[in-house]
């Protein structure tokens, strides 16, 4: 188990466990925190309704594949800090990670 924490618009931080051997990407683990995640494509990096943008932690994320690039590049509000929840797979390395939700402000 890990700590993820999600910072809102206010700068307020909220502390989720993450489990990291259960199989979940890290969009189906904020779709069970009740998080509104559309995930229209299914966790397939096609939709973008997971995008997030990491705050703190980035370094120790693993690399975006091309769908994801492709994907983020597509989107107007995208950076260099914007990932797609469903292509993350939480990990011991993704303790402490810090994230705000993009697309919940589309
Ligand atoms: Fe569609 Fe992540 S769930 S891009």
């Amino acid at each position: 188990m890990i700590n993820i924490f999600i910072e809102s618009d206010l700068g307020e931080r909220q502390a989720l466990e993450v489990p990291t051997d259960m199989g979940f990407n890290l969009m189906e683990i904020l779709k069970a925190y009740e998080y509104d995640i559309q995930a229209t494509c299914g966790g397939m990096a096609l939709c973008a309704t997971c995008h997030i943008e990491v705050l703190e932690g980035k370094e120790n994320l693993p690399e975006s594949n091309d769908q994801e690039l492709d994907t983020l590049d597509a989107l107007p509000n995208s950076d260099s800090n914007s990932r797609l929840s469903c292509q993350l797979r939480p990990s011991d390395e993704m303790d402490g990670l810090v994230i705000r939700l993009k697309a919940l402000q589309e």
